[in-house]
This record gives structure tokens, sequence and C-alpha cells, in this order.
């Protein structure tokens, strides 16, 4: 476990460097990063987490819908 690189899809052991990196390279909503690298694709819970990094990284306003 690395402190600076939570996970932040703990069902898909998603961590938050993995998607920022999907965002820099890309991806603008939630489904697309479920597409990518599987996160949300479990429990859901991290969906809102996601997406609050899609906001900071891409300064946009994603769909929360999944
Ligand atoms: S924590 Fe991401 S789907 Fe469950």
């Amino acid at each position: 476990m690395n402190d600076d690189d939570p996970v932040v899809c703990v069902c898909r052991e998603v961590t938050e460097d993995a998607i920022v990196a999907l965002i820099r390279a890309g991806h603008r909503s939630v489904a697309e990063i479920r597409a990518a690298s599987g996160a949300s694709g479990g429990c859901g819970g991290c969906a809102d987490d996601i997406a609050e990094l899609v906001e900071d990284e891409a300064g946009v306003s994603p769909s929360r819908l999944s």
C-alpha cells in the first residue's frame, strides 16, 4: 500500500494515480474510466469519488450517472 497513491476503487483495486492517468489520457466520464480500468464496476461506491477526480483534473462536470 502506497499512502501517496490511495486505492479509489477497492472492488477493482484501482488507485488514484491510475484514474488520474486515464483522465489525462482523455477519459472524461465515470463510464469511460470504468470501461478502461474496471473502476466503479463492482459495488459502485467509488463512482462519486471518480467523478470528483474528473472534475478536479479535467475541469469538467461529468455525468454522475453510471
Ligand atoms: S469500490 Fe469501486 S466498484 Fe466498489
